[in-house]
């Protein structure tokens, strides 16, 4: 059934902790429920390769990972989750929604890592057909909260220092000021609260 969500492509992105994840799936439940065709998925991930580059990514070992490296890697696990599941349930008028995109490389490698965010834009220009989602949702938390919501062993990216991910959530902040099709939301509060406005900034944006 074709509706106003039909072959949208809705990305929800931010700071470790943000509760992008949570938000993400009651987001496609709330969709489904609009009668709306969904697909999620992660990035990166997903996909057999987007996995495995996952894990080489994440991996706590990795310690010697240069910044360059992981803005490669990200952005081929993403190109393999474009080719092999987003675009196909895109032509296939499926509402898609994303843990993580290009966002995220923009903040953590582009902003935080010092690798530029132009510099990831245009390599993102040259290996994907639709860099930037319809919509991406950006939720934005304090340092205190974010760190609050992380349990278990760090990952290698969770890992970094405290300076790192204020600048990652400056990034975040500084993509919503510069590019289209970007809205924020306030995600410290409770769970439905959060979902409540991002529902908000979706209907706003369709
Ligand atoms: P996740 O656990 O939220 O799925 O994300 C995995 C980690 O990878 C998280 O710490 C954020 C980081 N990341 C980047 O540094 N650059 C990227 O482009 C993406 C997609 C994630």
């Amino acid at each position: 059934m074709k509706n106003k969500y039909s072959g949208k492509f809705i990305a929800l992105d931010g700071p470790d902790g943000c509760g992008k994840s949570t938000q993400a799936k009651l987001l496609a439940e709330w969709l489904k429920g609009q009668d709306a065709a969904v697909e999620s998925f992660r990035d990166p991930g997903d996909t057999a390769i987007g996995e495995k580059i996952r894990e080489v990514l994440l991996n706590p070992e990795h310690i010697a990972m240069s910044t360059a490296t992981e803005v490669l890697l990200y952005m081929a696990a993403r190109a393999q989750l474009w080719g092999e599941k987003i675009a196909p349930a895109l032509m296939q008028k499926k509402c898609v929604i994303l843990d993580r995109w290009l966002s995220s490389t923009c903040a953590y490698q582009g902003y935080a890592g010092g690798f530029g965010i132009n510099q990831v834009i245009k390599l993102a220009a040259d290996s994907l057909k639709m860099p930037w989602p319809d919509l991406t949702i950006i939720l934005d938390v304090d340092l205190e909260t974010s760190a609050n919501r992380l349990s278990g062993r760090p990952d290698r990216m969770e890992a970094k220092p405290r300076q790192y991910h204020q600048k990652v959530r400056e990034g975040f902040l500084e993509l919503v000021h510069q590019q289209k099709n970007f809205l924020i939301v306030d995600a410290t509060g409770e769970i439905e609260t959060v979902h409540k406005k991002v529902i908000e900034v979706v209907e706003k944006m369709f």
